[in-house]
């Protein structure tokens, strides 16, 4: 039987260490705050920004929700981030990904201050990732997905890991993490248009599956002994159930679960350790600003 990764117990216990340092940094007089923007009313976005507000309230931060119509301007969503970057008591800020299609969200990711930007979405902390720079703010999914990594005893080091997707929220910088000095993997970053991607997959002791289609990666796509995270939420109809949908990863975890030493579910895997490391970005930005890390 594959070890089944418990992102949710995981994540648990990250949120418990972030507890702590937000109640040290409240003895002192400050409150971390994150200001979460959503802009639309697609329902996956709602839920997830819904869990970001909670868990900032639940720890003790403060938190701003701030929902926007679809219709929203380029020059109105500027504005909200410009009055977020001078707000005091905004530690972090994240407009929630993807954004209507009027939205230039290259243009509204360069306007956030790049101390407050706690996606790691921004040139500088883009750059600052590459560079291996510790002052980096690194974005949340594939920072989860290498504390799911460390908290389990799954070496890096040496070990050939693919990622499946090329995304800036995920594949790009899970690739700069997993062959960073440290880790030490071995990366090959494959995508869509990949040949034979199988054959390219099948070579990984690590796979990342990040290119949100659902059931995208079967048993066909993986070796023996593999480690497999899915970092898919998908939602797919399923009349079977009162929501009407339910989520799958990327990965047909049922065909995949079989062969592998270790593998994340879906959900329960790598979802909740997004929001917890959200949380830990907020914080440690929330230090660098105030003088107090
Ligand atoms: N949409 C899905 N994941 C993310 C994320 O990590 N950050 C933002 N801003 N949007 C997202």
């Amino acid at each position: 039987m594959p070890l089944i990764i418990d992102g949710k117990e995981t994540a648990a216990r990250c949120l418990a260490e972030t507890a702590q340092r937000i109640a040290g940094l409240r003895a002192r007089g400050i409150t971390p705050g994150l200001a979460v923007v959503l802009v639309g009313e697609n329902p996956a976005s709602q839920a997830y920004v819904r869990s970001k507000d909670r868990t900032c309230r639940e720890l003790g931060m403060h938190s701003r929700k701030i929902e926007l119509p679809a219709d929203t301007a380029q020059d109105r969503l500027l504005d909200v981030v410009a009055e977020l970057n001078a707000d005091p008591a905004i530690h972090g800020i994240l407009v929630q990904s993807p954004p209507p299609p009027q939205i230039d969200e290259s243009a509204i990711v360069k306007a956030i201050d790049p101390r407050k930007d706690v996606d790691g979405f921004h040139p500088l902390n883009v750059a600052a990732l590459a560079m291996e720079d510790p002052a980096a703010l690194v974005p949340c999914t594939p920072l989860g997905c290498m504390e799911l990594l460390r908290a389990h005893d799954i070496a890096t080091a040496g070990a050939r890991a693919v990622v499946v997707g090329r995304s800036l929220i995920v594949g790009k910088p899970m690739a700069l993490l997993l062959m960073a000095k440290g880790a030490d993997a071995t990366v090959t970053v494959a995508h869509s248009r990949t040949r034979d991607l199988a054959a390219v997959t099948r070579e990984a002791d690590i796979v990342i599956a990040a290119i949100g289609r659902p059931h995208f990666l079967g048993a066909g796509h993986i070796r023996e002994g593999a480690v497999v995270i899915d970092v898919g939420i998908n939602r797919v109809e399923d009349p079977a159930s009162p929501r009407g949908y339910r989520l799958v990863g990327d990965v047909d975890f049922d065909a995949v679960a079989p062969k592998c030493r270790a593998i994340t579910p879906v959900p329960g895997g790598v979802g909740p350790m997004t929001i917890a490391m959200l949380m830990a970005n907020t914080v440690r930005a929330c230090g660098r600003q105030t003088g107090a890390a």
